[in-house]
């Protein structure tokens, strides 16, 4: 009798395992799984992994680690992990954890449904790390995939080049290509055409798409021509690099309607000795240079950031300069990380004699710093009416819709499932950490 095989993924990381995820879901339906939600019910259990902290790298052993009494009461059960913790550590997974069966690393996705088969029939562990060449990775480009949601990523280019000294995603993800333009312009038309109203430009660093690509259009022109599609309501980009952000781009900010006035712009520390040792390729004027251009063009602009804690040497007033920073820029939101040493980066070989305690300090003195910061924007808003694009039903129950501000902050709302895909004005009553409430008006 034919069964119905079933699948339970789990994602870690960034909107690139994001993606990647997506095409994952879509390969193995299309081979014949089903995914369901309960790791219990499964027949294979993959982890798309993030490698970007130890700490993310901990995580993927613990859940594994959870999994092994499911193998143990049923080895026909496949486990298996890709992603960036996949490719850096490769064979020593296996060797590592006995009932793991498969390990697929960032560029070898597509072999997915293959590696799957290898081990259902002949009950052989499987290995697959190989980066591809530059060819073969521009036929494979992350495509769009099914879904009809009002928002979708679309990836323009993978991996990196910067090697910023701690970072490891150089190493786990491979070198920079852009996708050719008039494929991601082709893509966008067919998102607009099924529905979906805003779309989020994605790679590891968008700003520099293009560059190595002789005749290529600049990631601003790419933007302008995203812009043209009708359709397409809202446009948003990720991740910028501040090196890479050019005049041109931030002029966007100014003349297209349809770019939310959001920008992530991670700054890492705001002390040109430390900005040096993570090799950055900027200074913190240059960087604050830019902020200003872009509150220039864009009075309401409003940007968040990504800051490492108590990078190797990082002194007391290395750090004063970060907050002093933090103070000038006034970011709506900080993603923070204390520092975490990458197998095989340069900034793994600094000393590094910071005491644990004295990170934890710092990082606690920036959370509180950029929580009053935070709280200033979150209470302004209260009163306001804003414009709201609705992404759907929200998950704290029934009647109640979500939607997002031109600044990604998610709105939740009383309303009908007709106005989903619509942007419409809301009036914001409260707000919570994360999101606020808003009731609508005009009804
Ligand atoms: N330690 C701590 N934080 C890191 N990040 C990247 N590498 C490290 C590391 N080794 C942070 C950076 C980056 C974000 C995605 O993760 O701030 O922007
Ligand atoms: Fe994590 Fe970086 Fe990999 Fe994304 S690319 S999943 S942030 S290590």
């Amino acid at each position: 009798m034919f069964m119905e095989k079933r699948f339970y993924l789990e994602t870690f990381g960034c909107q690139m395992n994001v993606v990647d995820s997506e095409r994952i879901v879509d390969l193995l339906r299309k081979s014949g799984y089903r995914q369901v939600d309960d790791s219990a019910d499964a027949d294979l259990i993959l982890l798309n992994t993030c490698s970007v902290r130890d700490k993310a790298e901990r995580k993927v052993y613990g859940h594994l680690g959870r999994y092994k009494p499911l193998k143990d009461a049923n080895p026909a059960l496949i486990l298996g992990v890709g992603g960036c913790v996949a490719q850096q550590e490769g064979e020593r997974l296996l060797e590592k954890l006995p009932y793991l069966d498969l390990v697929f690393g960032t560029h070898n996705v597509h072999k997915l449904p293959e590696l799957v088969k290898k081990v259902e029939g002949q009950r052989e562990r499987c290995l697959e790390t190989d980066f591809l060449d530059k060819e073969t990775r521009l036929q494979l480009f992350p495509q769009r995939t099914e879904g009809d949601s009002v928002t979708r990523f679309v990836t323009v280019m993978q991996g990196c080049d910067n090697f910023c000294s701690y970072c490891i995603v150089p190493h786990v993800r491979g070198r920079e290509i852009s996708r050719p333009s008039g494929e991601v312009l082709d893509e966008v038309r067919e998102l607009a055409a099924v529905g979906a109203k805003e779309v989020t430009l994605i790679g590891q660093n968008v700003n520099s798409y293009g560059c190595k690509e002789p005749g290529e259009l600049s990631f601003a022109q790419l933007l302008r021509q995203v812009h043209a599609i009708e359709g397409i309501e809202r446009i948003r980009f990720t991740t910028s690099h501040p090196k890479d952000l050019s005049d041109d781009l931030i002029d966007c900010f100014g003349e297209l309607e349809k770019l939310c006035k959001h920008l992530h712009l991670p700054v890492q520390s705001g002390s040109n000795r430390i900005l040096e040792l993570m090799a950055r390729g900027y200074t913190r004027d240059s960087y604050l240079e830019k902020v200003r251009r872009l509150k220039n063009v864009c009075p309401d602009i409003r940007l968040t950031s990504d800051i490492i804690v108590g990078f190797p040497g990082e002194s007391e007033e290395d750090f004063a300069e970060t907050l002093s920073l933090m103070a000038e820029v006034k970011y709506l939101d900080v993603y923070s990380f204390i520092y975490s040493p990458r197998p095989g980066t340069k900034a793994a070989e600094m000393i590094d004699d910071l005491p644990a305690a004295q990170r934890q300090a710092r990082f606690d003195r920036l959370l509180a710093l950029q929580e009053e910061h935070s709280q200033q924007f979150r209470e302004a808003e209260i009163g306001k009416v804003l414009q709201v694009l609705v992404e759907g039903q929200s998950r704290q129950g029934e009647g109640q819709l979500s939607g997002r501000t031109t600044w990604n902050r998610i709105i939740n709302f009383d309303g009908d499932t007709d106005l989903i895909g619509k942007i419409i004005p809301v009036r914001i009553v409260k707000a919570f950490r994360n999101s606020h409430l808003g009731t609508l008006i005009n009804q």
